[in-house]
């Protein structure tokens, strides 16, 4: 009665067996010919060293997380440390301001008058690439520091920024550091700027993703692992930065080599990419996304939509266009593809929305009277 029944079963076996194992085979067969499914699935199963190499190719790059470098873990554990440190505000509290600029600052009185009354809540610092500036403020005498040649959009800019927030820091009294080219003006006046910048725990970076040409058109797949394209990132070169951010940056070797060799103009295929628009918004969103504002408070017109953005003669100077600056409270991002998509980052200052700009550029130094006039004549701007 048992034996039957055994019979039965393993004369049913083989069948089985050869059915399973005749699917198994077309499944794989399937898998390794449809070139999409089958890299992500066989590497899943089989992950080997092809597969990583594969992957660092972009395409799969969400199969599965990557195993981290040496460098890279070195990397993440000093920043996790680093963010542990709460800056604390005092009275002795400064905002550094760094200015990056060729040679004298055509704005140098509207800074002045800026600055006036406030001595000993900043501290100055500029990086004069190409001739010693003459001065006409007392707050600027004295306060270049060594610099080096800088070449427009090239990787001496971001080395110019670091230099620049080096000396910075080496004052333990500036907590948060202001980048401003020469072209750059005031839009508020200092207490409000102070306020903005030091009550707050981010810096303001601006950060998005642009798929257009001048934005992941300017990734190349040399700088994997440690930057994947899905990583990068684009923002204005023109930032604010909490003292822990600099101190983060000072310590990054393995995100700034990256760039120094591998996003740079005039690169192979007549790839240009320029690291100051790219690096620190990059590495920054990798290592600690919700420190940053992901917009600048340097207000830029870029909607003409030319390789340069409008610069503002003395003809564009009115009280309203000063009064428009400061109404602001939502900060435009244009991508570069043909559709041009502009991303708005409403501006949250402390959970609530606040105007964003404290600066604006570019604007040309004819302009300086009027600005000043208008600097001087505004009760609250
Ligand atoms: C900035 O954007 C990132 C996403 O890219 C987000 O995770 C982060 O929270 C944003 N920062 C703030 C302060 O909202
Ligand atoms: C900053 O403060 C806001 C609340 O004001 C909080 O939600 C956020 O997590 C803080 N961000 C950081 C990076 O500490
Ligand atoms: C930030 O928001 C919190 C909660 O609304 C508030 O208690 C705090 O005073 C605010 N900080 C500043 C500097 O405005
Ligand atoms: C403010 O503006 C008014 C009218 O334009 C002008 O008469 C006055 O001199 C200005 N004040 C200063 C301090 O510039």
């Amino acid at each position: 009665m048992v034996a039957p029944r055994k019979q039965q079963i393993t004369q049913k076996g083989p069948t089985w067996i050869i059915v399973l194992v005749g699917l198994a085979c077309l499944f794989l067969i399937a898998l390794f010919i449809h070139p999409l499914l089958s890299h992500t699935a066989v590497c899943k199963f089989f992950p080997t060293q092809a597969c990583r190499i594969h992957d660092h190719e972009g395409m799969h790059s969400n199969a599965f997380p990557r195993e981290l470098s040496d460098s890279e873990i070195e990397s993440r554990v000093v920043v996790k440390e680093m963010l542990k440190f709460n800056t604390v505000r005092t009275k002795t509290s400064k905002v550094a301001f760094l200015f990056m600029t060729p040679g004298s600052l055509p704005f140098e009185k509207l800074w002045h008058k800026f600055f006036k009354g406030h001595e000993g809540k900043f501290s100055i610092y500029i990086h004069a690439s190409k001739e010693k500036p003459v001065h006409v403020s007392r707050y600027f005498v004295g306060r270049e520091i060594h610099s080096e040649p800088v070449g427009w959009g090239k990787f001496s800019m971001v080395e110019a920024e670091k230099r620049l927030l080096a000396h910075a820091l080496l004052d333990t009294d500036n907590q948060h550091f202001v980048l401003l080219s020469e072209s750059c003006i005031p839009v508020r006046h200092f207490e409000f700027v102070y306020n903005y910048l030091l009550f707050t725990n981010v810096s303001f970076i601006e950060c998005y993703i642009d798929p257009g040409p001048h934005g992941n058109g300017r990734y190349i797949h040399h700088m994997l692992p440690e930057v994947e394209e899905k990583d990068f990132r684009k923002g204005s070169q023109w930032f604010t930065m909490k003292r822990q951010h600099a101190i983060i940056v000072m310590a990054d070797s393995l995100y700034f080599t990256k760039f120094k060799y591998h996003c740079r103009p005039g690169m192979e295929g007549g790839r240009n990419c320029y690291s100051d628009e790219h690096y620190l918004p990059t590495f920054l969103n990798m290592v600690d996304p919700g420190g940053i504002a992901n917009w600048s408070v340097t207000y830029v017109d870029w909607s003409e939509g030319k390789w340069h953005p409008r610069s503002f003669s003395a003809k564009d100077i009115t009280s309203n266009l000063m009064k428009y600056f400061t109404s602001i409270d939502e900060s435009p991002h244009i991508t570069s593809d043909p559709k041009r998509t502009v991303l708005i980052t409403p501006c949250m200052w402390n959970g609530s929305k606040r105007p964003c700009y404290l600066f604006a550029r570019k604007f040309v130094p004819e302009t300086l009277d009027k600005l000043i006039h208008l600097f001087s004549n505004s009760s609250s701007p």
